[in-house]
């Protein structure tokens, strides 16, 4: 069965998540895969010199147990337990993957039918993230020691990837990003669509 595979991915509290339930509300048999569920334990996240817990690279992440609901979701797309609407038989299903470290991991590289990549400031990003709460929380010195240096390096590869990337600016509104992002989709379905009659 013909899908369509969207990728957001970005800086960390660049607004992927809040993009991604945007969208899903409004395209029809869409289902939504987020990174973040595929967290290691805390008791598996390794520790570095300075005393931080690594957890913004792959390895923090269970990348199999990711994988194999990407795989189950691509097996049978109309009955996934994560679509919120069956849309209509002529909908092309959707799956929108959405987390920080998508497009440095290769097994993913050959799924992208779309990819975005959020991006805000570095002021932006640290006032963002001291309004969430997260477990285990934010050590002293965490932004800078960890989570910014490795948000540059990611971002450096993302840099190098071999397929077309769409950049988005995460200061824009929540309103203003879905609607740059619906409409690029709704120009790259139809393309999609095209080519699926032609084939
Ligand atoms: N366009 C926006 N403008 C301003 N604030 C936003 C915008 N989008 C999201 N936010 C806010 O930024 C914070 C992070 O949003 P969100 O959880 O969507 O980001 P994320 O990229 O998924 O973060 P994480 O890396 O933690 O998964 C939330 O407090 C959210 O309300
Ligand atoms: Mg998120």
């Amino acid at each position: 069965m013909k899908t369509f595979v969207v990728g957001i991915s970005g800086v960390t509290n660049g607004g992927k998540t809040t993009l991604a339930k945007n969208l899903q509300k409004h395209l029809p048999s869409c289902s939504v895969i987020s990174q973040d569920d595929f967290f290691k334990p805390e008791s598996e996240i390794e520790t570095d010199t300075n005393g931080f817990l690594q957890y913004d690279v792959l390895e923090a992440l269970n990348m199999e147990k990711m994988m194999s609901t990407i795989s189950c979701w691509m097996e049978s797309p109309r009955c996934s337990l994560v679509s919120t609407d069956s849309g209509s038989a002529e909908d092309i299903p959707i799956l929108i993957i959405e987390g920080f470290l998508l497009f440095n991991y290769k097994p993913l590289d050959t799924l992208w039918n779309r990819s975005y990549f959020l991006t805000i400031p570095y002021e932006e990003c640290k006032r963002r993230r001291s309004t969430r709460v997260y477990e285990p929380p934010d050590t002293p010195g965490y932004f800078d020691g960890h989570v910014w240096p490795m948000y540059l390096r990611h971002r450096q590869e993302v840099e190098k990837s071999s397929w077309e990337i769409v950049y988005l600016d995460g200061t824009k509104s929540e309103e203003d990003l879905f609607k740059e992002v619906y409409e690029d989709l709704m120009q790259e379905l139809a393309k999609q669509k095209c080519l699926h009659m032609t084939t």
